[in-house]
């Protein structure tokens, strides 16, 4: 008698029946990257979901990437596991007010973090994510003033990096990393005095000051792959363990979160499952389905994003 197939190899069927491709955030379970295809940050994802071939990308991640790869990737179906994977900072930051700001100020440059919606995309003039915030607001002339949104944190950051004063700071911020505590770090570093800090910039300010190196997902796991025979606190969603054990099996990684617990799991990343990602895949849905006009609208600022070098 034959072993029923595990889900790990029913998706591996349905992959190779639907020509689909499975790109996967740092943030999703370790099992999840396990099967995927490709592991990145949001600037990463947003790239392979341009080049990706095949006929659908299964998009394990938060809902506004999967739009991200939808503009990009007009072609494809784009479905995520769960639907309800949003975001803090989306939710935050409702277009209407972003409309009544551009006719208010046409002559002001909005910048948009990419967690935000595709509506707010359409919206922009240049998108970021936290790996190149610094280098796009870098990219705008200097008497040029900006509104940097939605996230208030990385907003900040941006600005004592740029040291720019005409930038307006939209006050969105994560659901997980505006909880972490400097207080907590500060035990920490007392706990493991070798250990180096390493933060992401949604985390506050706080945070940040007490901060070895501070960068997106894939810019953590790169800058720890380089300092592999040390040992790290991590102020970040703690999915990226994963990947941080596979370029640095020897070191240590010490998780900091907020008052009462030590866990910092985004609660919506880590509604896809495997089971969920199966399901997607025999279905396809749920579905991103976007209109024409708004691909056109958001990807006006996408492609200038991908064009800063
Ligand atoms: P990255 O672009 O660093 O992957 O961050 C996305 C995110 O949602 C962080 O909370
Ligand atoms: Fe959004 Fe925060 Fe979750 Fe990232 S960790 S997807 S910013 S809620």
């Amino acid at each position: 008698m034959t072993a029923a197939p595990t889900i790990a190899e029913e998706i591996l069927d349905l992959k190779r029946e639907r020509r689909a491709i499975i790109l996967a955030h740092h943030y999703q379970d370790a099992e999840i990257q396990e099967i995927a295809d490709f592991t990145g940050d949001s600037l990463e994802l947003a790239r392979a979901a341009r080049d990706a071939e095949g006929d659908v990308i299964a998009f394990c991640g938060v809902w506004f990437m999967a739009e991200t790869a939808k503009v990009l990737s007009p072609s494809r179906v784009v479905i995520v596991p769960d639907q309800n994977a949003s975001c803090s900072l989306v939710e935050g930051c409702p277009v209407e007010p972003i409309r009544e700001y551009r006719r208010r100020h046409p002559d002001h440059v909005i910048v948009s973090y990419i967690n935000t919606s595709i509506e707010v995309k359409a919206e922009s003039d240049l998108l970021c994510t936290s790996r190149n915030a610094v280098k796009i607001v870098n990219s705008i002339p200097a008497d040029k003033t900006v509104l940097f949104l939605p996230d208030r944190n990385l907003g900040n950051y941006v600005k004592r990096e740029t040291g720019r004063e005409n930038l307006k700071i939209w006050q969105g911020s994560c659901i997980v990393h505006n909880t972490f505590p400097v207080r907590r770090l500060l035990e920490a570093k007392a706990l493991y005095p070798s250990a180096i800090v390493v933060s992401h910039p949604e985390c506050p300010e706080a945070v940040l000051e007490h901060s070895d190196f501070i960068g997106s997902t894939s810019a953590i796991v790169d800058y720890v792959a380089a300092h592999a025979r040390r040992d790290f606190i991590v102020m970040t969603e703690s999915g990226v363990n994963f990947s941080l054990e596979r370029v640095a099996p020897t070191s240590k990684f010490h998780y900091v979160a907020n008052e009462n617990c030590n866990c910092s799991e985004c609660p919506f990343m880590r509604l896809n499952t495997l089971e969920k990602l199966r399901d997607s895949l025999r279905t396809l849905t749920p579905r991103v389905e976007l209109s024409a006009d708004l691909i056109a609208k958001a990807l006006l600022p996408l492609e200038r994003m991908l064009a800063v070098k």
